[in-house]
């Protein structure tokens, strides 16, 4: 049988529920994590709660996933298809692997497959687009891998650590999904 709307090979996206708020509330106060993301004020307990109120009924304006892995249901991290426009059919993207132990094991890959195919084949999305930091070279390569394309530069529009950034714009339309790693 093939492979459920919320199961990859490796993760499972699920409903964030209010039991996932402590380890939440760690990975994004740990700048490790949030290095690459757009947050960077302390977060607190009360701010993670509301974030998973307002966010676990997902639906179509805001389909958000906590990521377990498949095996042993551990939460690992965060998904979202956000902002969908049904004219355009059009979403934006953001993904957060906050459990580091669990970097560089294929789980953001799978991740970004699982919520990808999820847009396409349950939302009935075209394209999905998302930002991700230019300095941030291990997204972009997974991003590139799954198949999104570089579409543009926004020049210095990240100001971080001191110094400024640029943001790179890419997407993914409905039949370009990379399912499978390329020899
Ligand atoms: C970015 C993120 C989602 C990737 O998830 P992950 O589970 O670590 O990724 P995977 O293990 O599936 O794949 C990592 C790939 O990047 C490669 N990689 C790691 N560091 C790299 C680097 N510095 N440069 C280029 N490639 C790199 C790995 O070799 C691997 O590639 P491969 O599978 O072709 O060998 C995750 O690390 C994360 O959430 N980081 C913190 C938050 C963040 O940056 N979010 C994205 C904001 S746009």
């Amino acid at each position: 049988m093939a492979p459920g709307p919320f199961e990859g090979t490796l993760v499972r996206l699920r409903a964030r529920e209010p039991e996932d708020a402590p380890l939440l509330f760690q990975w994004f106060n740990d700048p490790e994590v949030t290095e690459h993301l757009a947050m960077r004020y302390p977060l607190s307990m009360k701010s993670e709660r509301e974030f998973i109120e307002s966010v676990s009924s997902p639906g179509y304006a805001h389909a958000g996933f906590a990521v377990e892995t498949l095996g042993d249901r551990r939460l690992i991290g965060g998904v979202d298809l956000l902002n969908a426009s049904p004219e355009n059919r059009c979403a934006s993207l953001g993904i957060a692997i906050g459990d580091k132990a669990s970097w560089d094991g294929g789980y953001g890959t799978d991740t970004m497959r699982t919520v990808c195919r999820f847009g396409f084949e349950m939302m009935n999305l075209h394209r999905i687009q998302l930002e991700v930091y230019a300095n941030n070279e291990r997204a972009r390569h997974v991003y590139e891998k799954v198949g999104f394309v570089l579409e543009g530069r926004r020049r210095q529009a990240l100001y971080k650590y001191g110094s400024y950034h640029d943001v790179l714009v890419m997407s993914l339309l409905e039949g370009e999904l990379q399912l499978e790693d390329r020899p």
